[in-house]
């Protein structure tokens, strides 16, 4: 009888998979990369590992950088991402690049203390642990060179994250842990990938609570480069949080964008009041096109810079974004005055309602449109 071709054996050959990955995003770190891979290769001497870098396309050639070290070692590995900015989406997708049973996620400026490595191994092995996290907060660890606002920052975001999780964690806001594949693989469709607090976002996520340990160690200075995480990152994750708070339901990205739209309104007023000061109430037609205007491009910029932080328009594809943005708030403009008017009109509900339900199927169509046509992503084909 003919095998069936399932039945036939997996070829078989002396290689044997790394036990550790250790993931490390990089933005512009091109200078870094060569220290990163000699630090992690003399640290896990013993340990069968492999170092994959998930670099955004940092136009200072991290990736060639790493592609020339891979070309001679094929244990570093490089996932290049094109027209993709995020530190939580880099590491989510090395993570899932990888078959290793254990995978370290690490920052690629040396901040992080590699040498903890084998140790966080050895530990979550020993203790049958789910996750290992490198701790600033937990005794012997510390913050090097921070300044005080960052660390109050730090602080702030440090105890939400606490709250959201529910676990005892001194250091939720950690880059740096090691964690069963298993863990990740088990909630990698219900991690936000928005925002640098992946930590935080697996251990929110997790299939059950994490059997977890915190290891000190100290944040070093950096020695070269600068930090990608500005105070934008604290509107991440703000965001961040309250997609969890919400649930899958309503998109994280749709509380942006109303929130925007609504400061929108004051942006208007702001643009129309001293215009019709200075005008006179004849002027109210050009006022108010003029303070539409003006609102809708304030509202534009401000939501690619916050809502579609990861999707940046920037150059030529500014200008085509704005025009499609205003294009579709200005129809969506229509449909909330139209649906608003038929509703009182017709007697269906007051005057409140009524420009309550203009104003939400307004901003569904806005966001929904723009989402589309405006910060479309990339396709291959
Ligand atoms: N792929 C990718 N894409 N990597 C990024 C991006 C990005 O958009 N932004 C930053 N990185 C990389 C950097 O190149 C670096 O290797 C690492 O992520 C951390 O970024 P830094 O810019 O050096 O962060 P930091 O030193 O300010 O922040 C540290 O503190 C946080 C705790 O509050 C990091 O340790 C974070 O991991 C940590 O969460
Ligand atoms: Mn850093």
């Amino acid at each position: 009888m003919a095998t069936r071709i399932s039945d036939q054996p997996m070829p078989r050959h002396n290689c044997p998979p790394p036990e550790l990955a250790v993931i490390v995003p990089t933005y512009q770190e091109s200078d870094m990369v060569d220290e990163v891979v000699r630090r992690v290769e003399a640290v896990l001497q013993g340990i069968d590992w492999e170092l994959i870098f998930v670099d955004d396309d940092s136009p200072d050639g991290t990736s060639d950088r790493v592609r020339a070290i891979a070309r001679q070692d094929s244990r570093v590995r490089l996932v290049q991402r094109i027209g993709r900015r995020g530190l939580s989406s880099a590491c989510i997708e090395g993570m899932m690049s990888t078959a290793a049973p254990f995978m370290a996620v690490m920052d690629g400026d040396l901040q992080h203390d590699e040498t903890l490595l084998p140790k966080m191994l050895e530990v979550i092995q020993a203790e049958n642990l789910d996750i290992v996290v490198g701790s600033r907060y937990v005794s012997g660890g510390g913050m090097g060179d921070w300044n005080a606002r960052r660390q109050s920052m730090s602080r702030f975001a440090t105890r939400i994250g606490q709250y959201l999780i529910h676990a005892d964690l001194q250091d939720p806001m950690s880059g740096f842990f090691l964690v069963r594949a298993s863990v990740v693989q088990g909630c990698v469709r219900r991690l936000s990938g928005v925002g640098f607090k992946i930590l935080l976002d697996i251990f929110a996520e997790a299939e059950h609570p994490l059997r977890f340990r915190e290891l000190p160690f100290t944040f070093r200075a950096r020695e070269a480069g600068s930090s990608k995480l500005d105070n934008a990152v604290l509107w991440e994750y703000l965001l961040m949080l309250t997609q969890k708070l919400i649930g899958p339901v309503i998109p994280v990205r749709f509380i942006a964008f109303s929130a925007i739209g609504g400061f929108g309104v004051f942006v208007h007023m702001a643009v129309l009041w001293p215009m019709l000061t200075l005008l006179g109430t004849d002027a109210f037609l050009i006022s108010q096109a003029t303070a539409t205007l003006v609102a809708m491009t304030s509202n534009f910029f401000l939501n690619n810079i916050l809502t579609y932080r990861d999707m940046r328009l920037r150059g030529r594809q500014l200008i085509r974004g704005w025009l499609s943005f205003v294009a579709a708030c200005s129809v969506g403009a229509l449909a909330n005055v139209g649906i608003a008017d038929y509703l009182f009109q017709g007697g269906h509900s007051g005057w409140f309602l009524s420009a309550l339900a203009g104003i939400l199927v307004g901003a569904v169509w806005n966001y929904a449109v723009t989402a589309v046509y405006t910060w479309k992503r990339p396709r291959a084909t």
